[in-house]
């Protein structure tokens, strides 16, 4: 996987068809998809809960592009191998979900994944100047984490503020909740290269009509694009 700090839409399946994940994948990438965005919670670091490593096995064949896995889970470093067995291509860990993060960023790296740090609307960008060396992507969350559909959270301080201190760095910035056309593209011109989005993405089409899906990506493709 070359660096590639173009624009890329990656969207959350969150918002998709929980009994249809295969197709829904299938489907949104045949749209358009740059990566698939795949949120792991454990009801404990954040309220609510998803699924864990052998759902996230189970759906890495029908993925051809990027798994972006984002683990919502504390702690993280016991299950670091089991994702690296389900196929992730990328594992985020939040630097909010225990003392070590250094630690867990190296054991990431160390099982063959590009590791991600992520940071919750209320932690600052220096919270990881001293990983920008160990990381591939830094996430910043635009709305708290745990639910899909919440209304997104300015942080264009934040991401400039972590464009400057990555400099040449082959580090992509993601941004991640309440992501739309309207939205997405202050975070682009502010030096972000990753867009999560599910409801943005998912919402009015399905597997059986997916045409949706395209143009909601394109949506937010075009938005950046006329901005800049
Ligand atoms: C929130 C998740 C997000 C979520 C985004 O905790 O990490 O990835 O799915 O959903 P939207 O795009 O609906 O805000
Ligand atoms: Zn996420």
């Amino acid at each position: 996987m070359a660096f590639d700090r173009s624009l890329k839409v990656a969207p959350s399946i969150l918002a998709a068809d929980f009994a249809n994940f295969g197709a829904e994948i299938e489907a949104v990438e045949a749209q358009g998809a740059d990566w698939i965005h795949v949120d792991v919670m454990d009801g404990h670091f954040v309220p609510n809960l998803t699924f864990g490593p052998p759902l996230v096995k189970a759906i890495r064949k029908h993925i051809k592009t990027v798994m972006d896995v984002h683990l919502m889970i504390a702690p993280v470093d016991p299950y670091i191998d089991a994702f690296a067995d389900a196929g992730a291509d990328i594992l985020t860990a939040h630097v909010e979900a225990g003392p070590h993060i250094h630690r867990t960023l190296q054991a990431i790296r160390g099982a063959g994944m590009k590791a991600g740090v992520a940071l919750n609307p209320g932690t600052p960008a220096s919270a990881v100047e001293e990983i920008l060396d160990l990381v591939d992507l830094v996430c910043v969350m635009t709305v708290n984490p745990g639910f899909g559909g919440q209304k997104y959270i300015d942080m264009t301080g934040k991401v400039r503020k972590l464009r400057s201190m990555i400099g040449d760095r082959p580090v992509h910035i993601e941004i991640d909740g309440g992501m739309d056309p309207k939205t997405a593209p202050e975070m682009w011109a502010a030096g972000a290269d990753v867009l999560v989005a599910g409801s943005a993405v998912f919402r009015g089409g399905s597997v059986s009509d997916p045409a949706p899906y395209g143009d909601n990506i394109r949506a937010i493709r075009t938005a950046c694009d006329t901005l800049v």
